[in-house]
């Protein structure tokens, strides 16, 4: 039955594609007046010539191009890009800004530049590869305690609690019940540590959800920034399902879990030096609304965000519950090597490195605004939770909660080595 829908969907995304390539002025027409779901997207070229997009404009160098795609278009390249292993497999532009207002006509100049600003971060963090080469890291006897001291089954306490609420999705008629009792448990758990600390929940334009952020107020560098975030929203994307039939065990209250675990051992080792702030993010399941403003605002404020990690699935292991994924791109060398060398000294888990393909989640959102970027996940793409914007991204015995208590280890030992120190990206 599954897969009968499942084929007429195709069905009809290849229609309406083949009806594009024929008809590719409608590509060039005038901007739609309301919201037809038609949207200028970034993404990879070779995905776009797969499914037969028409790319509007494109640099060769990154492999990126620009196409204007509609609702069927956009479900055929997250097909495509599933097949491949991957998941959506595109970033979304929006619609309006792109179309000149006086002739109508789409302002290619203005895609070329978005290119061009995609162009210009990769290359300058790319440069920094042999730099990442000489890093090197002295054993601190209190990270390791700290590390030792995460308790597997608080990772679980917290990604049960964040699946029974159902579904967390962003347009719903309450979006923030779930951020709201987080809050208050938060408050808490904060208050009796002792520590020196704020807590927020974040409106945005973009979607009536708020974001969540916690700051532990830094006690010598309090303008450094030490960034630790997952998304705290989920989807369901099965046709004809509702949207917020969605536990999102593994995307996301997993990474979400893992990162409330690291804050309550981080907090129990006193003020840190610099300013460390833990982010669980609005609607990043719709175009990373959420990490989007805040990052644009942080920019905007000229904000010092050292370094930034994001925790997107940790639950369900794909090469092993010992091996986990270092994503390859949106992120930075050295900090993708800062990883590694704490994980060989605190850790000991398998790191293998490989690509999202595209702006998969919220550390893309701080990467385009020129902040370094790291983020550790449950496994490769092509190993990948199929059950992901499902009603069925449950905990299941493909789960472990040693896995994802890993990905607090990370957290914790990236928390307490930068944010004690005065190191930084070189
Ligand atoms: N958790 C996923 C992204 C992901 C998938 C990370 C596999 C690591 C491995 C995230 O919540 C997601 O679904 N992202 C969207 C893209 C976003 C821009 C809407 C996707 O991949 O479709
Ligand atoms: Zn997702």
């Amino acid at each position: 039955m599954k897969t009968k829908i499942h084929n007429i969907i195709n069905l009809v995304a290849i229609i309406t594609t083949t009806i594009s390539i024929v008809n590719t002025s409608q590509v060039f027409a005038a901007a739609p007046k309301k919201d037809t779901g038609v949207q200028f997207v970034l993404a990879d070229t070779d995905l776009l010539r797969a499914v037969g997009i028409p790319i509007l404009v494109e640099n060769k160098k990154i492999k990126v191009g620009v196409a204007r795609v509609n609702k069927a278009q956009e479900l055929l390249l997250s097909k495509k890009n599933h097949a491949l292993g991957r998941c959506g497999g595109f970033e979304s532009l929006g619609n309006e800004g792109f179309i000149n207002m006086s002739s109508q006509k789409i302002n290619t100049t203005l895609l070329v530049e978005e290119l061009n600003k995609l162009e210009n971060t990769v290359s300058r963090f790319e440069s920094t590869q042999l730099t990442a080469q000489k890093l090197s890291i002295e054993t601190e006897p209190n990270i390791q305690a700290a590390v030792n001291a995460v308790d597997q089954s608080e990772v679980e306490k917290w990604i049960r609690y964040l699946t029974a609420f159902g579904g967390r999705f962003h347009a719903t008629s309450d979006p923030n019940i779930h951020v709201r009792d987080l809050k208050s448990k938060l408050q808490l758990m904060l208050a009796e540590s002792g520590i020196h600390f704020s807590i927020r929940s974040v409106s945005h334009t973009a979607t009536a959800q708020q974001s969540l952020v916690v700051t532990l107020i830094g006690k010598s560098r309090p303008k450094e920034i030490i960034v630790l975030g997952g998304h705290l929203d989920s989807i369901n994307q099965t046709f004809f399902d509702n949207k917020n039939n969605a536990p999102g065990a593994d995307d996301n209250a997993s990474g979400s879990g893992s990162l409330l675990e690291a804050l309550r051992v981080i907090v129990k080792n006193g003020q840190p030096a610099r300013t460390i702030e833990f982010m669980w993010y609005a609607a990043e399941e719709v175009g990373l609304f959420g990490s989007k403003e805040i990052a644009a605002e942080y920019k905007n404020a000229g904000k010092e965000v050292i370094a930034v990690m994001q925790l997107d699935m940790t639950l369900q292991p794909g090469e092993g519950e010992m091996v986990v994924n270092s994503i390859s791109d949106f992120t930075h060398p050295w900090l993708r090597q800062l990883f590694k060398e704490l994980n060989s000294k605190y850790i000991g888990v398998q790191v293998i490195e490989t690509a999202c393909g595209y702006a998969c989640s919220d550390h893309a959102s701080w990467y385009r605004q020129g902040y370094p970027t790291f983020f550790p996940t449950e496994s490769s793409l092509n190993k990948m939770n199929k059950n992901i914007h499902t009603r069925n991204d449950v905990v299941s015995p493909a789960s472990s909660f040693r896995h994802a208590a890993h990905f607090s280890k990370a957290a914790v030992a990236f928390a307490m080595y930068m944010g004690h120190s005065d190191i930084r990206v070189p």
